[in-house]
């Protein structure tokens, strides 16, 4: 059924956006109460909003930064990853979990992906060699990957886990928040690093920001240190009363630091998250039934013992079954007015991958074959049930139109 933005040829009148993000009242005050305070760089709102994340995710330690990019980036250099290194990350990610790897000095190997989007343990067990120091399991979507079994791997070889969790703010491993210290029991909390992202389109949205989790204090201070220059402990205060104009520089850091203008936006977006999640999860829900009876798209496989934080709803084209491709089947979405996206364009594609590694398509297959099919839905609060009804009615309208 067409709702009333719909006009008969199945065209929503607007453009629905593939990503928007919920910023409410609250969030609006608090920004406008750090410009008017004077103060609107690292201050005490930072020290807020890593406090209770913190909180929300059940770790002792969280440091707010400017992007998950750089937290992983922070992470890596923390646990001491650099040249001669290999590091085992998904191709199928966003460039920028393999880009610090490059950065590092090390070797990104990566590896493909199974049926829910998310790294195999099999897969990255067989591209353990002598020179891996680190695995970094990406939460693809906001579904945690196989976290236990990750976990053993890492300490049969005695290697770090980075877990890049910019998909996974809010999500849930046998009952444990992604982030959560518990989580990685067994595992050496020196081990042991998660990384969030609070890009404009996350779950949780702060324009641009990041935030590392870990349970190892030491670990904690260091990373602290390196988001800031390498300067020594409250240097940040050093233009307020309490402030020393002294610092000292312990490590050659980073400028990675969040501003207390974007923890002004966290601080409230933390309050809503698991609303938005909620709202998020419903609209999956309404997607899957109304795809349930459409052999052309597989819907997204959920697994047990996980809360999915629905960060993206990735759908599968039967490609046998159209007569189009997935870009055309894009097209002819954007032509009824729906955006859409990508996650993602696997890294070892990439002409830098390819040139400086040596990889060649063919080489993750599974991975190549998903690429080819998949594409993401617009999933977000700020969506309207209509919203969510005009896209369910321009995919079907594309695959009627559109059947081989
Ligand atoms: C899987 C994944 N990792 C890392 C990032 C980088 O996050 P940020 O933009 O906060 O640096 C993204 C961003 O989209 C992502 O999707």
């Amino acid at each position: 059924m067409l709702s009333h933005k719909q006009v008969a040829s199945g065209r929503r009148e607007k453009f629905l956006p593939f990503a928007l993000p919920s910023i409410g009242e609250e969030e609006i005050a608090e920004v406008v109460d750090s410009l008017r305070s004077g103060w609107i760089t690292t201050g005490p709102k930072v020290k807020r909003f890593e406090e209770e994340f913190a909180r929300y995710v059940g770790t002792e330690h969280a440091i707010a930064v400017n992007s998950c990019t750089s937290a992983l980036h922070i992470a890596l250099t923390a646990l001491g990853i650099g040249q001669g290194d290999e590091v085992i990350v998904p191709t199928l990610t966003f460039c920028s979990t393999a880009n610090v790897v490059v950065h590092r000095g090390a070797r990104p190997v990566l590896v493909d992906c199974g049926d829910d989007f998310n790294v195999r343990p099999e897969d990255i067990e067989k591209a353990i060699t002598p020179r891996t120091r680190a695995i970094v399991p990406v939460h693809y979507s906001g579904q945690a990957c196989d976290v236990n079994a990750i976990y053993e791997l890492a300490r049969k070889h005695n290697l770090a886990v980075i877990e890049d969790a910019a998909h996974a703010v809010g999500s849930e491993y046998h009952d444990q928040k992604i982030g959560a210290d518990h989580l990685g029991h067994g595992l050496d909390a020196t081990h042991r690093v998660t990384c969030f992202s609070f890009y404009a389109t996350k779950n949780l949205a702060t324009g641009e920001g990041g935030m590392i989790t870990t349970a190892d204090p030491k670990l904690a201070e260091f990373m602290r240190l390196l988001s800031l220059h390498g300067m020594s402990k409250d240097a940040w205060k050093r233009y307020t009363g309490a402030g020393s104009w002294y610092y000292e520089v312990l490590a050659a850091g980073y400028k990675d630091n969040m501003t207390d203008i974007q923890a002004a936006l966290g601080i409230h977006q933390l309050k809503r998250l698991d609303e938005f999640i909620e709202r998020r999860a419903h609209y999956a829900k309404l997607y899957d039934e109304a795809f349930e009876d459409t052999p052309e798209i597989e819907t997204p496989l959920v697994r047990s013992n996980r809360k999915h934080a629905w960060h993206l709803y990735v759908i599968k084209l039967s490609l046998e079954r159209l007569a189009i491709d997935r870009s055309q089947f894009i097209d002819q979405l954007r032509a009824r007015n729906i955006g859409t996206s990508v996650h993602f364009i696997p890294v070892h594609l990439h002409p830098h991958y390819k040139d400086r590694f040596g990889y060649q398509p063919g080489d993750l297959k599974n991975a190549e074959y998903v690429y080819d099919r998949i594409l993401s839905l617009p999933l977000y609060p700020a969506m309207t049930e209509e919203d969510v009804q005009d896209v369910i009615g321009a995919v079907l309208d594309v695959i009627s139109s559109n059947r081989r």
